[in-house]
Formats: C-alpha cells, structure tokens, sequence
C-alpha cells in the first residue's frame, strides 16, 4: 500500500490524473474502474484536459463504473449514468460502446450483476480502479457490514449513507434506498487500486481504513491488503492519520513509520513497477 499526500484537492486531482495518464500510455487498451461521488470530478477534469491538450487518446479504454442507484433512469440527473455522461465521457474520446455502469433499472437484478461481473472477465479484468471512500469507510456502495470477499450484487444503503446523499436530492423520499455495487472481492481482483480522500469529513474513515484493522466494519481497510493500492488524500483527509509525522505537507510526500518511503519524482518513477513502493 502507498500512501501520497498532498496539499490541497487540487494537488491530489493533478497526482491522480498523472496515475491515470501514465497507465493510459502504458496500455493504450487499459480496462479502467471508475467512481462517481465529488471527490474524483477534479481527476476527471484534469483527464479531460490531457484529453484535450495533451492528446492522451481513450479510445481504445473500457471503463466498468462501480455501483449504480436501483430505480433511477439513466436521464436521472442524480443517476450514475448521467453523472458519468456529464462529467467525463462526452468530454473524451471514449468509444460509449466500451463504457459499462450498472443498470439500475434492470427487471433482473441478479442476471445484470452476473453480467457485469462476466463481462469484466470477458474483458480481462479492470487494470486500475478509480475508488473514493465513504465518511463510513464504504468502498463503492459496499457498506459497513458487507462481506469483504463480495461480488457485484444489490446493497440496501446505510441510514449514513441515505443521509450523505439527501444533498442531491430535493427530498429524503427521492434519495434511493438500494444500489447496484461492485462487491469487495470484485474491486480487489483489479491488478491496480487508486483510492482518492479528500476534506476533513474523510480523515476519520481514512484513518481507519489505512491504520485500523481490517475489518468489514470499515470496507475500504481491505485495500491493505491490495498488493497496489494507492490512496491520495489531502492534508485535511490526512489530519487524523496518527503514523505520519506531522510536519507540514506542502507537496512533499513522507514516510510513516509502516509505510515505505515515498520519494516521489517524474510520474513514471512514482507510478512505476518498483516492488519497493508497496507496504511490505
Ligand atoms: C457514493 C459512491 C461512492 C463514493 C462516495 C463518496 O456513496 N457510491 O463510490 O466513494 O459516494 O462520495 P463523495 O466523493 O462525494 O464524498
């Protein structure tokens, strides 16, 4: 496991779309996870930037998105679907045709979530996967409590979560009650995790995911187990971590004591095969 700190949200986006590009040139036909929520918008505007101005081509990619609202269309404007449209893929030259996001409004939810999880097979697995972390430690729509070998199936959401996502919705009748999800152990089979933190509201769930336990108390602490998985967070999602020293975090990265040394140089060193950047 490797742990980046940076300063500000924007810093982590910029690290995190440096991740993203560098595999994207790797392996122009790379299968990529992708996560909704506010925390990865800003890594899926700095990927159409690149996109854009730098010419880092999408479209050979297929993308599998993590989870989906059960009862809700694809033109809901709370719908992962639209979310996804709106915010990346019209923007990109992705082929649609290659693009996967759960279909909440299946009449059998049990079929499209055997189909999903054969599709990512048929694929050859997801390369990358994008994660943002619930403030109760969800990965994807796996709440507290979920197996952590799951597979892609329904979820009842949590009151929490209900309640994280009233925000969006004009009202608490409207906010979905179930999902669609990716399970744990699907997210774990990905050769590669990026799990993304940001805020003050996540520093509590990030402590528990990265120094806790692992527990299926708190989902996301089953990425240390991840051979590569890579949290970013920022300053005020690092505030709680106990083992990072607490000097001042100005775009330098530290060591913790557990955590391998983080000397971060050109993308390519940072994200690069060494077996030295994983938590031993
Ligand atoms: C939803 C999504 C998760 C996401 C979480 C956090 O629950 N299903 O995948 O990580 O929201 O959202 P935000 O990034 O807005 O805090």
């Amino acid at each position: 496991m490797l742990l980046i700190l940076r300063k500000t949200y924007e810093d982590l986006s910029q690290e995190a779309a440096r991740l993203v590009g560098d595999r994207l040139r790797r392996k122009p036909n790379l299968v990529l996870g992708l996560a909704t929520g506010s925390t990865p918008l800003g890594l899926y505007t700095a990927l159409i930037d690149k996109c854009r101005n730098e010419g880092l081509d999408f479209s050979k990619v297929t993308t599998f998105n993590l989870d989906e609202y059960i009862g809700l269309p694809r033109s809901h404007q709370q719908s992962y679907h639209y979310f996804m449209r709106e915010s990346l893929f019209k923007h990109i030259n992705l082929d649609s045709r290659h693009t996967h996001v759960p279909d909440g409004m299946a009449r059998d939810i049990e079929a499209q979530c055997e189909w999903y999880e054969q599709r990512i097979v048929d694929v050859g697995g997801i390369d990358l996967q994008i994660l943002g972390i619930g403030a109760n430690g969800h990965l994807a729509f796996n709440e507290p409590g979920s197996s952590l070998g799951s597979r892609t199936r329904i979820k009842t959401l949590s009151e929490r979560t209900v309640r994280d996502n009233a925000r969006f919705f004009t009202s608490m009748e409207q906010v979905p009650r179930y999902a669609i999800t990716m399970g744990i152990g699907t997210i774990m089979e990905a050769r590669e995790l990026l799990i993304l933190a940001s805020g003050e509201s996540k520093a509590e769930a990030v402590r528990a995911a990265v120094e806790g336990p692992i527990t299926a108390a708190c989902p996301a602490s089953i990425c240390q187990m991840h051979r590569r998985a890579y949290f970013i967070i920022d300053e005020a999602a690092r505030s709680k971590l106990t083992q990072v020293p607490v000097e001042e975090v100005t775009g330098r990265e530290y060591a913790a004591p557990g955590y391998q040394s983080l000397r971060l140089g050109e993308p390519s060193e940072i994200f690069g095969e060494r077996r030295a950047h994983e938590r031993t």
